[in-house]
This record gives C-alpha cells, sequence and structure tokens, in this order.
C-alpha cells in the first residue's frame, strides 16, 4: 500500500506544504513572504501573520496539484522546530486540526533533519542516487552552521556547530554593510564569480575541534570596509566584485576545512550539503573539487530543495511514518531543540 504523506512547514518566512508519496514528492508549494524586505530581516510578528493568511490556500493547492483526494492522506508532518515560535505555532495548529478533523497520524519534524534528508527525495532525475549511510552533512543556512553525520534515516548526531553567527547570516550581515538589501547572500554569489577572491584576505577563526565561527570575520569585514571608505568614498562600488568574491571564499574556507576535517575524523566519504547556503556556485564548485581529489561521494541538493521547502518535511515524515513514530495532540512547537 502506498503511503501518503501531507506536509506543512513554517518555520520562518516560507509557507509551504507538499504531499509526498513513497518518498517521491507529488508537489511543494512555497509562499515566500515578500514583507520583510523593507525591515532588512524576517519580522517575527509579520511572519506568523503571513503564514496564517498564507497556510490554507498553500495546503489547498498542493492537494490539487498532487491529484490526490483529501481521503487517500495517511499521515500530516509538520516542522516542530527548531524556528520563530509564532510561525512554528501556526503549522503545528493547522497539523493537529487536519489530524484530528481526518483521524489520522500526526507526526512532528525536526527542521534541521529535514533539510538533510531532501537528499533521500525520489524525484526520478537522471543519475540521482540516495547517499549510503553513515552519511556526512554540512547544514548550511541563515540560522544554522552544523556539521552533521546521518547513521540511517532517523537518527543524526551533529559533530560541529557554529559558536556564534550561522554562515548565511556571514553573508547577510556582510552584504548589508556594502549597502545590498536582505538576504545578500544570492547577489554576493552572483558577484563573485565576476571577482578576484584573492584580492583581498579577511579572518579566518582558530576554533579547534569541528564548531564554526563567523563573527570576528564580519566585525573584521566591517573595520576593513570602514578604515578603506576613510580614504575612499567609491571603495565599495570600484571594488564590489572583488569584495565579494574575497569574503565569499573566506567563508567557503572555513566551512570546507571543517568538512574535510570531519570527513578524516570519521572516515566518511559519503557527503552532502544542505540549506539555503548550499545553493551558493563557490562553495558547490569547491566541493566538487575536493570530492574528486578525495574520493568523496558528493550529494548536492536540487536548488529548489535547499530553501525552507515541505517537501522536506515530507521525507522525514515518510521514514517516521513506516517506523511508526507519531505524535499526540499535546505536541506543541519548540523554538529551539
Ligand atoms: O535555509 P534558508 O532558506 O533559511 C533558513 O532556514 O535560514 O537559508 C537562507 C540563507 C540566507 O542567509 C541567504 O543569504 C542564504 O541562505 N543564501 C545564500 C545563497 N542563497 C541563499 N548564501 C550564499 N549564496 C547563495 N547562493
Ligand atoms: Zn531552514
Amino acid at each position: 500500500m502506498a503511503v501518503t504523506i501531507l506536509a506543512v512547514e513554517s518555520s520562518c518566512d516560507d509557507t509551504s506544504a507538499a504531499v509526498v508519496r513513497d518518498g517521491f514528492v507529488l508537489s511543494n508549494l512555497i509562499a515566500t513572504q515578500s514583507v520583510h524586505k523593507a525591515y532588512g530581516g524576517v519580522v517575527p510578528e509579520l511572519a506568523s501573520r503571513a503564514h496564517q493568511s498564507n497556510i490554507v490556500p498553500v495546503v489547498d493547492e498542493a492537494i490539487k496539484q498532487a491529484g490526490v483526494a483529501k481521503k487517500e492522506i495517511d499521515a500530516v508532518a509538520f516542522t516542530r522546530g527548531p524556528g520563530l515560535l509564532g510561525s512554528l505555532l501556526v503549522g503545528t495548529s493547522f497539523a493537529k486540526g487536519f489530524a484530528l478533523s481526518r483521524n489520522i497520524p500526526l507526526i512532528e519534524v525536526n527542521h534541521l533533519h529535514a533539510h538533510v534528508l531532501v537528499h533521500f527525495v525520489n524525484d526520478n532525475r537522471e543519475g540521482h542516487t540516495v547517499p549510503t549511510f553513515p552519511f556526512l552533512c554540512l547544514l548550511v543556512s541563515g540560522g544554522h552552521t552544523k556539521l552533521i553525520l546521518l547513521k540511517n534515516h532517523l537518527e543524526m548526531e551533529t559533530l560541529g556547530n557554529t559558536i556564534d553567527d550561522a554562515a548565511g547570516e556571514a553573508f547577510d550581515k556582510c552584504g548589508k554593510v556594502m549597502g545590498m538589501s536582505y538576504p545578500a547572500g544570492p547577489a554576493i554569489d552572483k558577484l563573485a564569480a565576476q571577482g578576484n577572491d584573492k584580492a583581498f584576505s579577511f579572518t579566518k577563526p582558530m576554533i579547534k575541534g569541528l564548531d564554526f565561527s563567523f563573527s570576528g570575520l564580519k566585525t573584521n569585514f566591517l573595520y576593513f570596509l570602514r578604515d578603506r571608505l576613510e580614504d575612499d568614498k567609491d571603495f565599495i562600488e570600484d571594488n564590489l566584485a572583488d569584495l565579494c568574491a574575497s569574503l565569499q571564499k573566506t567563508i567557503i574556507d572555513i566551512l570546507v576545512t571543517k568538512l574535510i576535517a570531519a570527513s578524516k575524523k570519521t572516515g566518511i566519504r559519503d557527503i552532502g550539503i544542505a540549506g539555503g547556503v548550499s545553493a551558493n556556485a563557490g562553495l558547490r564548485g569547491t566541493l566538487e573539487r575536493e570530492a574528486a581529489k578525495r574520493g568523496w561521494k558528493l550529494y548536492l541538493p536540487k536548488f529548489s530543495y535547499t530553501t525552507d521547502n515541505a517537501a522536506m518535511i515530507g521525507i522525514v515524515g515518510y521514514y517516521k511514518y513506516l517506523n511508526e513514530e507519531f505524535s499526540d495532540q499535546s505536541v506543541v512547537p519548540l523554538a529551539r531543540i
């Protein structure tokens, strides 16, 4: 019997719903909230209000596009956390109501687990293979920078974590200093392709073990620009591509150095990346070169699965359903997990 999961994701500023059948994505809709652009970052109160108005139409459309009848849905999976509490509450409450009204199981999903499991989505892509276990994944987004070891579909261990900012925050905050709008990551990525990544050199942290740090780089970047602007008010404008390329190279070096160390420490060569920053062309290129050099089997997610989406929630939901890991109606969202 096929297993059909309705999944909802509302942890930050994207309202998403997907229908996943036997690990295959039938639909995956994302309503991105543009309301935050004017504020230079996500405004939690506005995010939860937008989720509230988006969730029903997005779910309706996901079910319609999947071509399934509501009665065919076997379970509903939702993001329990981590994320913004007001935003999580919307998806959690919706999922609870849906499960209750249809008398089907409710499945809570850890958002970070979901980012890692995008590599197990069955999407009939040509040449697409899934990783073998143990699998090592670098999760890089606006809120997280983690090295995660996946032992099987449902068991993971965090090997390394950022001790301050996330990699995406480093892109966004440094971009802001250069006058770019939020989120700056994609624009820096594009400009970096035209710049010289050796034009400037920035601070790299000396953190022991597999943890990361980006706050020193952010401060270094800020002071560097402040000093240069004192002599030349057009410094940023005249050097934008080189600044982006050099900044991006520094962030990539910090990430890749730790990923290599984690691979050496664990002996794992099935390696992937996930999260918003995993869309970065420079990071992808660097990892492809490292993979060829080190004999890694590298897994790069489809671009549509790098940002927050419900398909990834549905894939975790599917494996939890097979393992009968269900939640009851008393479940509450968790901002931190
Ligand atoms: O995973 P995500 O959509 O949301 C979070 O859960 O945080 O990640 C968003 C982050 C932002 O910081 C954004 O600047 C960054 O991912 N990002 C990128 C690129 N695309 C998105 N950073 C660098 N290069 C990109 N191409
Ligand atoms: Zn995310």
